[in-house]
């Protein structure tokens, strides 16, 4: 049994330090807004945060996040107002939808760490998140929206 602190909440998760983070927050804490795409840390859908980083969850044991504090798309903020999720529904970024909370939680701590990104340093920290339908343009729209409020 492990204990995590997940979106502000402290839960008790079934699992060893081996287990997989990905796996607790989906089928054990059931929070599934977290994605799986490929698990090899190629495709950026499970992105969380940790400590206000991006993870990818797929790559990360529960014994990685003993006393950390995990975000997951659920928690980004109480009502979906980040000024990233703002953006992402003015700019219409998603298609299929299924990369997308990957990718707002990566846009989310890029902002954290450069407020006010160029584009080339958008495209940079977006780079391992990977959009099966081609929304790279809106995506870099959104994330520029959410850094400057234009
Ligand atoms: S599922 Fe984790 S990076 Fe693809
Ligand atoms: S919106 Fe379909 S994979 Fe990105």
């Amino acid at each position: 049994m492990a204990t995590l602190n997940i979106n502000g909440e402290s839960r008790s998760i079934e699992g060893s330090d081996d287990t997989n983070l990905l796996w607790a927050i989906r089928d054990i804490a059931g929070l599934t807004g977290t994605k799986y795409g490929c698990g090899i840390g190629l495709c950026g859908a499970c992105t969380i945060h940790v400590d206000g980083v991006a993870v990818r969850s797929c790559l990360t044991t529960l014994g990685e996040v003993a006393g950390k504090d995990i975000t997951t798309i659920e928690g980004l903020s109480p009502d979906g107002d980040h000024p990233v999720q703002v953006a992402w529904r003015d700019q219409h970024v998603p298609q299929c939808g299924f990369c997308q909370a990957g990718q707002i939680m990566q846009a989310a701590s890029l902002l954290s760490e450069k407020p006010n990104p160029s584009d080339q340093e958008i495209l940079d920290g977006m780079a391992g998140n990977v959009c099966r339908c081609g929304c790279y343009e809106r995506i870099v729209s959104a994330v520029r929206q959410a850094a400057t409020g234009t």
